[in-house]
């Protein structure tokens, strides 16, 4: 791995695509185990986790189903001042197990913001699955329940996470030097 150049910013290699994909096995293991005949939702939120939830649903044994909703508060490499839900969601989560699949979560705005909305249609249960938590960055609480990868303050792009709209098609992840 080889340092990269996202528009005018210079990324280093930060965790390899087998060190990501070792831990995505890892969490589905441990998902096909808790949500054994619960048929949970994953509730994936665009578009950083489109990947990450890909490839763990890939590892889903058990019987469950997958949706999407979009929420955004970034531009550029800062957390803009609100959270917009761009795309809703489709599915009826009432009485259901709902796992939340996030890509990072950084100051805990997004989350923070949304949970309240999901929590309002009455589902069974909400924990949340994340691939990078930036857990020095946190400005508004959220407890996470699955973690793959404890990461320090520092902007990253790659496996889904992008630099304004570039970087997401990378198998590894990178962080801005
Ligand atoms: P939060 O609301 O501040 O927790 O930010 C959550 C969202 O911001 C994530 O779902 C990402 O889309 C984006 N984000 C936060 N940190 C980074 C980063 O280091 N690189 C790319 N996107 C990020
Ligand atoms: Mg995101």
């Amino acid at each position: 791995m080889h340092s990269i150049k996202v528009l005018d910013k210079e990324f280093e290699p930060y965790l390899s695509e087998k060190e990501i994909q070792e831990k995505i096995n890892e969490l589905a293991v441990q998902l096909n185990k808790d949500y054994a005949g619960k048929k949970p939702i994953f509730l994936s939120i665009l578009n950083g986790s489109f990947l990450f939830t890909a490839d763990l649903f890939k590892q889903i044994t058990i019987e469950a189903e997958v949706c999407f909703i979009k929420l955004a508060s970034y531009k550029g490499m800062t957390s803009s001042g609100n959270v917009i839900t761009a795309i809703g969601l489709e599915a009826n989560v009432t009485g259901r197990h709902i796992i939340i699949m996030e890509d990072i979560i950084d100051t805990g705005k997004t989350l923070h913001h949304y949970l309240p909305q999901l929590a309002s249609s009455g589902p069974a249960s909400v924990k949340i699955a994340v691939l990078l938590n930036k857990k020095e960055a946190r400005q508004f609480s959220v407890n996470v329940d699955y973690t793959c990868f404890e990461i320090p303050n520092k902007f990253v792009v790659g496996y889904g996470l992008d630099y304004d709209g570039l970087g997401r098609n990378s198998k590894d992840i990178y962080q801005l030097k």
